[in-house]
C-alpha cells in the first residue's frame, strides 16, 4: 500500500474583504452637505473602511418617468449619469445618503436618484446593506429630522439596515448652516457626522466579516 500524501490547503493570511462605504451627496453645490459627508467618511476610514464620495447633486440624473420599462427588462432605459452612480451603490457595503434640507425634505436631486433605484429594489440588491443619513438645513430646526426620515424610509423600502449617529443627534448627521461654509464651523454637526460614519463602519464590519 502506498503511503497517503497529506493535502495542505493554503489559506491566505488576509482573505478579508475590505468594506466599502460610499457617501452620496445631493446638494447641487460644494457646501455644507459635502463638508459633513467628508467628516463622516473620514471617521468611517478611521474605523477601517475604504471610502468614496459621489456628488450626485452635480451629476445629470433625470427623474423616473414611470414608463415601467424596468419591470420588463430589469434596467432603466433613461441613459444619463444614473448608471455610473448605480454601479457604485450596488457594490457598496455601507451607504451614507446626504441631503440639504429643501422645504423640510430631501433635494430634488436626491429624490430623482432614489426613484431611479427601483430596479435595485426588484432584485433586492441593497438588501441588508447598512445605511446612515445626513441632513443640513439653514435653521436649527429647519427639517433635518424630517429629511433624514425620508432617507430612512428609502432604506427600509430597499430592505436595508438603518443606523443612527448613536448618542449625539440620534437620527443621523444633522448640520446647521446657510452659507456654503457654515457647516465647517458647526462643531456639534461635525460630531454627529463623525459618529454616524463610525457607526455605519462598525456595523458594516460586523456584518461582512
Ligand atoms: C430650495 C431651498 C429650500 C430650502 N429649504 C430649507 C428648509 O426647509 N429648512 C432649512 O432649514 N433650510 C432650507 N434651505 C437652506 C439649505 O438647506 C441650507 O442652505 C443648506 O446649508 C444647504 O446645504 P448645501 O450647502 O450642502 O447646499 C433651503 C434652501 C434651498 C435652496
Amino acid at each position: 500500500m502506498c503511503p497517503r500524501k497529506s493535502i495542505r490547503i493554503k489559506i491566505p493570511k488576509n482573505n478579508m474583504h475590505t468594506m466599502k462605504i460610499i457617501g452620496f451627496v445631493s446638494s447641487p453645490r460644494d457646501g455644507n452637505t459635502k463638508n459633513l459627508t467628508e467628516h463622516a467618511l473620514d471617521a468611517a476610514k478611521a474605523a477601517g473602511a475604504e471610502t468614496q464620495l459621489i456628488h450626485i447633486g452635480k451629476m445629470n440624473i433625470s427623474p423616473c418617468k414611470a414608463c415601467d420599462a424596468c419591470k420588463k427588462t430589469g434596467t432603466c432605459i433613461i441613459e444619463d449619469d444614473f448608471q455610473e452612480a448605480e454601479k457604485s451603490l450596488s457594490k457598496a457595503d455601507g451607504i451614507i445618503f446626504a441631503s440639504p434640507v429643501y422645504f423640510g425634505t430631501v433635494s430634488a436631486q436626491m429624490k430623482a436618484f432614489m426613484d431611479r433605484t427601483r430596479t435595485l429594489r426588484r432584485k433586492s440588491i441593497l438588501k441588508d446593506k447598512v445605511g446612515g443619513a445626513i441632513a443640513v438645513g439653514a435653521s436649527r430646526n429647519g427639517g433635518q429630522e424630517t429629511t433624514i426620515r425620508q432617507i430612512h424610509n428609502f432604506y427600509l423600502i430597499q430592505e436595508m439596515i438603518v443606523v443612527s449617529d448613536t448618542k449625539t443627534a440620534h437620527y443621523g448627521g444633522t448640520g446647521v448652516g446657510g452659507a456654503p461654509d457654515d457647516a465647517s464651523k458647526d462643531e456639534f454637526g461635525i460630531e454627529t457626522a463623525k459618529n454616524l460614519g463610525t457607526h455605519v463602519a462598525e456595523l458594516t464590519k460586523k456584518l461582512i466579516h
